[in-house]
């Protein structure tokens, strides 16, 4: 079975005993100053369990700008390392790209015993991912995530994928980094509205997995960027239960995709304009009237929901949502959660409670024609004409 054990460095003197690392597992390894401290090369050998014959760094430019150079010549204390560089953003992820980066690959000579070291956020570790899992049929991957998003969320759990003209993650695979450095010290240089982007993750995960979470994230001042660093790795430990629990998503796992039936529609309809987790929060509002109406969603807790993530949310970041409603339910049809060409969704009973079918599903199945109106109601709710 797939594991994904959090093991948390303190400081240095664990981070020299490396306490708490289990071989069997995907060890996740939070920690502050991490990238700082000239250890990640032998962080890398430890989560591969070998020297690698080789490392190749798939990164985007922005990050590369900020943090590539430090890498390469960290990585490459331990083996050779090359770079392969993508344009920053979701338009990054599709086939053509994962293409060309296989062939890079190959170029680069990188063999079964290499590895990728994936250094960016959900992007490049999404379509990284899915690279290693099928060049050469798989090689080992790390994933060094540097947004909110990819560290509490994108790079735990092993699902990697490229979007297609038919809709977001549409082909991918699921298969395990060997390891993945999370260290929050990297966010000091990433923008407010990605930020946002991160903080709609940690909204899902309060609204699914942990009242406390949810709480804590009303009570801060998140709509002026007060730290929320430290709710990092409870994220983490929620994200790693559920995915040992669930590996290959056909139970629990799907709790995780609250918002996102309506959000990576809006993110395709969008053409990509929106971003994941903005487009989730609005999912959110729009999944939530869903989970209210069914008879689901508590209305007090409903309410909340919409009352912290109307707190998010600003019309700047909202402008794409005036998009033609025929293709958000064009996309929705094709979400990964349906079957037999019917709509299902994971739905909230409570904040931190997600709502059970009578035959222990967590998808529940939604009428088609409420879609529509459930999008209105965002709209309505968020003032977008
Ligand atoms: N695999 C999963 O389980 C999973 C879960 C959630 C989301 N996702 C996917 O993740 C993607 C979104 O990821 P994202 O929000 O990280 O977007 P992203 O990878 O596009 O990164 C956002 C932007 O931030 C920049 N950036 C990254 N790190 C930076 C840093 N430290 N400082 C300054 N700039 C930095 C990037 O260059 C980019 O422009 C979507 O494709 C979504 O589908 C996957
Ligand atoms: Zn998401």
């Amino acid at each position: 079975m797939v594991r994904a054990t959090i093991i948390r460095v303190l400081n240095s003197e664990n981070l020299a005993s490396l306490r708490g690392m289990k071989k069997d597992s995907c060890n996740i390894i939070v920690a502050e100053g991490l990238f700082a401290k000239n250890k990640i090369g032998r962080f890398v050998v430890e989560l591969l369990n070998r020297t690698p014959t080789s490392c190749v760094i798939i990164t985007d430019s922005t990050v590369k700008k900020l943090y590539g150079s430090i890498l390469v010549q960290e990585l490459s204390r331990i083996a050779r390392t090359d770079l392969i560089t993508l344009p920053p953003g979701e338009r990054s992820k599709g086939f053509s790209q994962c293409t060309k980066i296989l062939s890079d690959l190959a170029k680069l000579g990188l063999d079964r015993e290499g590895a990728l070291i994936l250094l960016g956020g959900g992007v490049v570790g999404d379509i990284g991912g899915f690279a290693a899992s099928i060049y050469k049929r798989g090689v080992k991957h790390v994933q060094i995530p540097t947004t909110l998003l990819a560290q509490i969320d994108s790079s735990i759990g092993g699902k990697t994928g490229v979007d297609t003209e038919w809709g977001k993650n549409q082909i991918g695979t699921i298969y395990q980094p060997a390891g993945v450095l999370i260290d929050p010290a990297f966010l000091k240089t990433l923008p407010r509205h990605e930020i946002l982007n991160g903080i709609g993750e940690m909204i899902k995960y309060g609204v699914t997995s942990s009242a406390k979470i949810f709480s804590e994230l009303e009570a801060n001042d998140i709509e002026s960027g007060s730290d929320i660093t430290h709710l990092i790795e409870p994220c983490c430990k929620i994200k790693a239960r559920i995915v040992s629990k669930d590996p290959n998503d056909f139970g629990i796992r799907s709790t995780l995709n609250y918002g996102h039936t309506i959000g990576h529609s809006l993110e395709a309809a969008s053409n990509y304009t929106m971003s994941h987790g903005i487009s989730v929060l609005v999912g959110m509002i729009s999944e939530g009237w869903l989970a209210h109406e069914l008879g689901l969603f508590q209305t007090t807790d409903f309410l909340r929901q919409e009352a912290l993530i109307k707190r998010l949310l600003r019309k700047d970041s909202l402008l794409n949502l005036r998009m033609s409603q025929n293709r958000i339910t064009k996309f929705a049809l094709t979400d990964k959660k349906n079957a037999s060409g019917k709509l299902r969704m994971s739905l909230p009973e409570r904040i931190g409670r997600m709502h059970v079918t009578k035959d222990g599903s967590f998808k529940t199945p939604v009428p088609i024609d409420l879609l529509k109106p459930s999008i209105d109601y965002a709209k309505n709710v968020l003032s977008v004409a």
